[in-house]
């Protein structure tokens, strides 16, 4: 990074006759992260010139100029050899410095009705634009690893916690579907977000719009944007979208983050009831027998960086009078971390599950184990006209009778079931994990037939969604 300390060069630089503080110099410069919205900064200046030449406020000469210099520039930077300058303050300088270098005054009419106001809103607009679309597609594949994890595993029981208190049987199927819908709702938060961050804010310079006859809809055309903003004071400060992304962002970690505290879990000697692939867990520098899941450990740690941002997005937006402010400056880092860490996240995730092998026999057992089938006895007594209430204090009793003698229900025989309320008949003895399961047969519910339609269905809403 080249350094010229040199006021006079500045392309602001006119009212100054004195030279930046070095160390102002690098406190204000944002091109050591900025640098990233160089295709965003590109294809923005591309748009607004070409109206500009449109308009008749700059020639058509320039346009060409403008438009080859900036084609140049773009190459140079993609293949490594712009060289970003700190002096230059910002992306939108270091291209626009140079530009001017290139094509001189027709580069130099490029900032006619803009500022950087307006210009570091819109780049961030289409940047987080980009980052919902990518966002969403990453989604989308995790969505249908557990859509096809959970076909792969249609008959794996485990036991349903509530309290982390082993409660009742049910699918894994089940189990993994429950992410996928909140994945489902994270996508639309997604989408929404891109709706809102899909307005021009192009126009309206500094604060208070420009003095020439732009044409801001043929802009918003050229950039794909769906609407021009429709205040100028809110347009260039408004940083609402980014706080969108990284709420998003936020929880769509969180959910990330407890499914890997389940993965976790399940893959401990305490659960076992899945095993980690080698490829997706690390090794102890001084325990050999073992095997860690740093993999999920990590998506889980993860997920404080996304809640960190987005609470770092609001602090910075809540003291801030009309229009911009540099505070705004601030907001970049901490978005580019959101969108890395969930990509990655999102990407990890969906490699990894369908790594990992499910112990189907341990979690079948584990699944009846600790009278997890009591409320099936209490729902055959209610079904055979008991109150619910009464059928549950019956089974509680006999739960209790149970765990005294050092019996489970399976040991049970008709008598003693009769001995616990007398609406016990033969058969009581027919119920078991798969009656269980098979009862629960409602929408919504973890029934094989109804897993699998659940399964299928999110597996149609997702297909239409890729249309
Ligand atoms: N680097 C600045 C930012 O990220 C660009 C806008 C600066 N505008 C200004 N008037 N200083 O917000």
């Amino acid at each position: 990074m080249t350094t010229s300390n040199d006021g006079s060069s500045k392309l602001w630089g006119g009212r100054f006759s004195g030279e930046t503080n070095d160390l102002v110099e690098r406190f204000n410069a944002s091109i050591d992260f900025d640098r990233r919205l160089y295709r965003e900064d590109i294809a923005g200046s591309l748009a607004h010139a070409a109206m500009l030449a449109a308009q008749g406020i700059i020639p058509a000469e320039d346009l060409s100029l403008i438009t080859g210099g900036l084609t140049e520039i773009l190459t140079e930077i993609e293949h490594g050899q712009f060289e970003f300058r700190l002096d230059r303050e910002d992306i939108h300088l270091n291209i626009e410095a140079a530009l001017i270098e290139r094509v001189g005054d027709a580069g130099r009419r490029l900032h006619t009705a803009r500022s950087r106001n307006d210009q570091v809103a819109t780049d961030t607009r289409l940047f987080v634009r980009a980052a919902c679309d990518e966002t969403m597609n990453w989604l989308r594949e995790l969505r249908s690893v557990l859509i096809d994890l959970a076909q792969r595993e249609a008959e794996t029981v485990i036991p349903g916690y509530t309290h982390l208190q082993r409660a009742q049987p049910i699918l894994l199927a089940h189990h993994l579907l429950a992410y996928e819908a909140m994945l489902t709702r994270d996508t639309q938060r997604f989408a929404q977000a891109r709706a809102r961050a899909n307005v021009l804010p192009l126009g309206s310079g500094a604060l208070a719009g420009v003095t020439y006859p732009i044409d801001r809809r043929a802009v918003a055309g050229a950039l794909g944007f769906d609407a021009i903003s429709e205040n100028s004071l809110d347009a260039v400060s408004d940083r609402d979208f980014v706080v969108d992304y990284h709420s998003a962002a936020a929880l769509t970690m969180v959910h990330l983050s407890r499914m890997a505290e389940e993965i976790v879990l399940w893959t401990s000697a305490e659960f076992a009831f899945a095993r980690l692939d080698d490829a997706f867990s690390t090794g102890s520098s001084i325990m050999p027998q073992k095997k860690n899941p740093d993999v999920a450990e990590l998506v889980r740690g993860k997920s404080a960086r996304a809640i960190g941002n987005l609470v770092q997005g609001l602090t910075l937006l809540k003291g801030q009078p009309l229009a911009y402010n540099k505070d705004n400056q601030e907001d970049k880092e901490s978005l580019f971390d959101s969108v890395d860490t969930l990509l990655i996240c999102l990407q990890v995730v969906s490699a990894m599950l369908p790594t990992l092998t499910f112990d189907r026999a341990r979690g079948a057992s584990a699944a009846v184990a600790n009278f997890a089938l009591a409320t099936d006895f209490a729902d055959y007594l209610a079904k055979k006209g008991v109150p619910f209430r009464d059928a549950h204090e019956a089974i509680g009793s006999l739960v209790a009778k149970c765990e005294r003698e050092g019996r489970t229900f399976e040991d049970l025989t008709l008598e003693d079931y009769r001995a616990a309320h007398p609406a016990f008949e033969a058969d009581v003895l027919s119920i078991d994990l798969a009656s269980s399961l098979a009862a629960r047969d409602i929408p919504g519910g973890t029934a094989p037939r109804a897993v699998a339609q659940a399964r299928d269905a999110a597996r149609t809403r997702l297909e239409a969604e890729k249309q």
